[in-house]
């Protein structure tokens, strides 16, 4: 399977229902032979507001649903304690819809296969304001290879769209001092998105 293809293959799908449904019998890249099933994405109708990490851990991995173990604790406390909203008030999904084994860094040559699920995710979704966690997925979105730091604390406009980074969940809870910086550009992603700012 090409990557040509497989974009192909996901223009086709003309709803988020029908592309978790392609993705869910994909198999283009080695990451299908073991996984336990695919992550496609969580999030309702939301629309405003797109994280988007890096790829299924074990537990996400098990349930189907991405952010659900502790790094996905930590998102859930963002989400709710900080921006005041709900979880399907916002729509969470991964660069990589399989769980890379052992955790270990999803390869180039995976998401440039995934990647076609994950634009056409992008177009269906429509979000005001994406939110890429952690380097890679930063990496990944905007096209470029830099550290967090240098990503972070701005608006990126890419391709038309709002691009805020911030820091991956997984690694504040290596780094809690990196917590005040994540509130403010998830405040700064709240101003692009229209929401309301709150105090922290
Ligand atoms: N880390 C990620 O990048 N994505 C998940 O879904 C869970 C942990
Ligand atoms: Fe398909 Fe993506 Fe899973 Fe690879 S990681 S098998 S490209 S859904
Ligand atoms: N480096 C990363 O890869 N991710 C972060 O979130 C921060 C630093």
């Amino acid at each position: 399977m090409s990557p040509e293809r497989l974009a192909v293959q996901a223009k086709g799908a003309s709803s988020l229902e029908e592309l978790r449904a392609c993705v869910a019998e994909c198999t283009a890249c080695a990451l299908a032979a073991t996984r336990t099933q695919t992550v496609f994405g969580d999030g309702g109708g939301a629309r405003r507001i797109l994280f988007v990490g890096e790829g299924p851990g074990e537990q996400e991995d098990r349930q189907g649903v991405p952010f659900v173990g502790r790094a996905g604790a930590l998102l859930d406390d963002i989400i709710t304690k900080g921006m005041g909203l709900r979880r399907e008030e916002v729509y969470i999904a991964n660069v990589v819809k399989c769980r890379p084994p052992e955790n270990r860094d999803p390869l180039p040559e995976e998401k440039a296969l995934c990647t076609a699920w994950l634009d056409r995710q992008i177009e269906l979704l429509d979000p005001t304001v994406i939110i890429p966690l952690g380097r890679h997925a930063a990496g990944h979105i905007l096209g470029v290879d830099a550290p967090l730091g240098r990503l972070r604390g701005k608006v990126h406009d890419h391709r038309g769209r709002k691009v805020v980074p911030t820091y991956h969940p997984a690694y504040l809870l290596r780094s809690p001092h990196e917590k005040r910086k994540t509130w403010e550009d998830i405040q700064l992603a709240m101003e692009v998105a229209g929401l309301p700012r709150r105090g922290a």
